[in-house]
């Protein structure tokens, strides 16, 4: 069943997408880089420093107690919007970026040693190849890739053999390039199958889609608040709560231990064990907001309203700019959210994205944090188009205008 949002009331929920560029109206399609913020959640941001700022776990006082509830609320809430089991399965992190790093090195430098393989996809961002790249310099673990095939997809026809002797998966549920939904559930099966982990980077499905961590029956995942009408500076990572107890601290220093003496420290339970120094307070309280935000309008509408806006996308785009213009990625709404790649006669994405730029289109020109997927589509960068919830058909109609103004102006 599809749903409605009713999109001019989401838009005016946003103060930037108010405003103007170049003296048009902004329109935002970027938000796989990041998303823009409603005033719900600048609201709490603000409320937080002028009536509650303080630090938690720490004072005995009112105002400290209030922040500290209200972290522990958000961490509640997190959990409740992905399906964890247990609250205390959520850990802040600065961001998804961090929240791998701190599998990598606190699950990775304890379990993983030379000759063990770490299985990743062609198509994963930089935050989800370097830490293991880093862990396989360092301990002779192996990193293998699952290929990316010309229709966008991955390709699985040879994961028996690259599953063997696998410890880890770590996959993407959405490619910030491609758009790509690959299934998430069957390859964590497939995971399990040989004994392995699966880790899955859902930086760009958690802001699109209702997420069950419990559903996808994966081990640990992780997301970023800035792409989900959050701030900039939490990320979270959920990890199953048995993993979680036998995994030792990443970072060293306050909160994070249960004691110090002059011989050394105990760690403090999951999740203040991987929580160290002061949290990005406001910002966790900022992206309870968020969550609040996302669910008042509901997961299912904003999944299905994008699906619907991607299907225009694809098709004015091709109506308009015919065999010019190439997406790269899926070209069905069914396996694809509404990230869209785009590579327009042969104008480099850099030029396209500042012409676009002069009708008010921000889009992201470059290679996205994912330079091997790059080199598999034969290109140095992509001009990339983002969808999300504030975006209707005249944003789209907009980007095809000026791209369509891009091509006649580089013909000249
Ligand atoms: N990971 C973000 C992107 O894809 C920054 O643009």
């Amino acid at each position: 069943m599809t749903t409605i949002l009713d999109v001019a009331a989401v838009k005016a929920d946003f103060p930037l997408l108010k405003r103007e560029v170049h003296g048009r109206p902004i329109v935002y399609l970027d938000s796989a880089a990041t998303s823009q913020k409603p005033h719900q959640v600048l609201d709490a941001l603000n409320r937080y420093y002028e009536e509650i700022n303080a630090n938690i776990h720490r004072g005995a006082y009112h105002i400290a107690e209030q922040a500290t509830t209200a972290v522990e609320d958000s961490r509640a809430a997190l959990a409740r919007f992905v399906g964890a089991p247990e609250t205390t399965e959520i850990v802040f992190a600065k961001n998804a970026t961090e929240a791998i790093n701190l599998v990598a090195h606190s699950w990775g430098r304890t379990n993983l040693d030379s000759g063990d393989i770490v299985l990743l996809s062609a198509m994963e961002h930089h935050a989800n190849i370097v830490p293991w790249q880093q862990l396989a310099a360092e301990r002779g673990v192996e990193v293998r890739w699952i290929p990316v095939g010309d229709d966008g997809h991955l390709d699985f026809s040879d994961l028996d053999r690259l599953l063997d002797g696998v410890r880890l998966v770590a996959v993407s549920a959405a490619s910030n390039v491609l758009g790509t939904l690959p299934p998430i559930r069957w390859i964590v099966e497939a995971a399990h199958a040989v004994g392995a982990l699966c880790l899955v980077d859902a930086s760009q499905w958690v802001p699109h889609q209702p997420t069950d961590v419990t559903a996808w029956n994966c081990d640990f995942v992780v997301f970023t608040g800035h792409k989900m009408c959050g701030p900039t500076g939490v990320g979270v990572l959920w990890g199953r709560s048995d993993l979680l107890n036998a995994m030792p601290p990443f970072l060293g220093g306050g909160s994070m231990i249960r004691n110090v003496t002059f011989d050394g420290f105990k760690p403090a339970e999951v999740p203040a064990r991987f929580e160290a120094g002061t949290q990005p307070i406001a910002e966790i309280i900022g992206l309870h907001a968020a969550v609040k935000y996302l669910e008042a309008i509901g997961m299912e509408a904003i999944r299905d309203h994008e699906r619907d806006l991607t299907a225009y996308a694809l098709q004015t785009l091709s109506e308009r700019l015919g065999d010019d213009l190439t997406i790269h990625g899926p070209n069905t709404v069914e396996d694809r959210g509404g990230t869209l790649s785009l590579a327009y006669r042969d104008i480099h994405p850099h030029d396209l994205s500042q012409v676009l730029d002069q009708h008010g289109v921000c889009v992201r020109a470059g290679h996205h944090c994912a330079k091997p997927l790059m080199t598999i589509l034969g290109v140095n960068a992509t001009a990339r188009a983002s969808l999300y919830l504030y975006n209707d058909k005249a944003d789209v109609d907009a980007l095809v205008d000026a791209l369509v103004d891009a091509g006649e102006f580089f013909a000249l």
